[in-house]
């Protein structure tokens, strides 16, 4: 009755695996997922915090807020409600979080995620006797016990593509960047976990794999004989399953980009051809200030070589705008680099200065009025460089693997190797396969065909 979990997952892919992990964890001890928390049988509310940009933290306290008066009135009737808070925010401010919210009863860092049935089930324990108790806090470090307990859950896939994290933490510290504080530092997975975790997903029907990591082409795991083992050679021990028919990863630091890497773009028929490589800024004051340890030259550089061996490749970037001390001619400078590259896709950001980072305090912070205009242009820019890409594409035929039901009746999507959404009218059952698509249409987002 008090067994269903509400979970509410902010920012990045890695937490969706984790959530989809924590689900699947909770699932073998006899939770079950709920769609939302006024859902009668909902007793567990879980935040999975995102502590990137914005005001994260502000936005998790007024989200408790909102679920204080449906807690006391299951409490009041001896009905358990635990509301949890794990990722980066718990991980950032851990016991702060109790100070802040006395609704809050399991405070877990992302690392302890498999104590969490352990920690539920104590807590529900208390709250069905009406005993007094204190929040359980846990926080731990990076290591691989949480990995060893995620590899054999599954998750909670929907369709043929997966996302297994392979790497966690950075330790590059970006000054803007809050990820080396509360992911902690690199940490890559020893590869029997990785492979363990692959072949359940292979007899789940999984066939496109995304290695993921805050910094994945750093990664550096060791094989089953204790050897030194890079992306390239995972990416290789992945390609060696035949039923995956496409491998990505993401996403990557320039300065970690090894020629090994580019050149794999030219040799491993199943890695697709296209890479996210966050660039941030186009100028080189600004890059500095950034501690990007890269120039414009050196990541324009990398570009070409990538091209050169994969000449269709797709590029996508991150960018962020109204860096402290900002000029409009570093401004300028960033629209020129991305002029040059042209992108097939990208996100962009406001700087946001994140708590006890060096970007924090930085002299010149930029008017937020000037980072919303900057961010308007360089998104026109940049919008139109999809288009663009995307519009190349009207006209051939390409390769697209199904992977869910679209929004319109009959409607099926998939994705190109490039990693373009393609829509198409037919039967679910190609949902999982590969199918040659003849391109007819562009939309904003996405492209429009029809089965050959
Ligand atoms: N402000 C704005 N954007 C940020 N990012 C990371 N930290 C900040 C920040 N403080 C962006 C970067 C990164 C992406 C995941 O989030 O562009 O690549
Ligand atoms: Fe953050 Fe920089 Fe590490 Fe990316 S590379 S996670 S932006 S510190």
């Amino acid at each position: 009755m008090c067994n269903g979990v509400w979970i509410k997952t902010y920012g990045c892919q890695m937490n969706d695996y984790d959530s989809g992990k924590i689900m699947s964890l909770l699932g073998r001890h006899n939770f079950h997922k709920v769609d939302s928390c006024q859902d009668e049988s909902c007793g567990v509310v879980i935040f999975n915090t995102c502590h990137i940009r914005d005001k994260a933290d502000q936005k998790l306290f007024s989200d408790i807020g909102r679920l204080k008066e449906i807690r006391e009135k299951r409490l009041k009737k001896e009905r358990p409600f635990v509301i949890v808070v794990t990722g980066c925010v718990a991980q950032a401010l851990g016991v702060e979080i109790t100070r802040r919210s006395a609704n809050v009863d399991v405070v877990i860092g992302i690392q302890s995620a498999h104590k969490l049935p352990e920690a539920i089930e104590a807590v529900q324990q208390y709250q069905r006797s009406v005993k007094k108790y204190s929040p359980i806090i846990s926080i731990g470090e990076c290591n691989d016990e949480k990995f060893k307990c995620f590899s054999t859950v599954g998750a909670s896939h929907l369709g043929p593509c997966a996302f297994v994290t392979v790497q966690e933490g950075c330790k590059n510290f970006c000054s803007y960047c809050v990820v080396p504080k509360t992911r902690g530092t690199e940490y890559s997975r020893p590869l029997a976990g990785i492979k363990e975790e692959v072949e359940l997903l292979i007899k789940n029907g999984i066939k496109e794999i995304t290695l993921g990591g805050q910094n994945v082409n750093a990664y550096e795991g060791v094989d089953e004989n204790g050897g030194k083992f890079d992306l390239v050679d995972l990416i290789e021990e992945v390609a060696g399953y035949p039923e995956i028919l496409r491998i990505r990863f993401l996403s990557s630091h320039p300065c970690n980009m090894s020629k090994r890497i580019i050149e794999a773009f030219g040799r491993i028929p199943s890695l697709m051809p296209a890479l996210h490589l966050p660039v941030q800024a186009g100028s080189d004051r600004i890059l500095r200030m950034m501690n990007r340890h890269y120039d414009r030259s050196i990541y324009l550089d990398i570009i070409t070589k990538l091209r050169d061996i994969c000449p269709e490749i797709a590029l996508s970037s991150d960018f962020i705008v109204g860096f402290p001390g900002e000029s409009d001619d570093d401004f300028a400078a960033t629209l020129d680099l991305a002029k040059r590259v042209r992108y097939a896709k990208s996100y962009y950001f406001k700087f946001s200065p994140r708590p006890n980072t060096p970007a924090e305090n930085m002299p010149d912070q930029i008017p937020e009025e000037v980072k919303e205009k900057r961010l308007e242009i360089l998104q026109e820019l940049l919008d139109s460089q999809q288009q663009e890409f995307n519009s190349e594409t009207v006209g051939s035929v390409q390769s697209v693997l199904f992977e869910r039901i679209g929004r319109h009746d009959g409607q099926i999507i998939g994705r190109t190797p490039y990693n373009q959404p393609v829509y198409v009218e037919a039967e679910a059952g190609i949902i999982g396969s590969e199918r040659q698509v003849h391109i007819t249409d562009l939309d904003k987002h996405s492209l429009g065909g029809i089965l050959v």
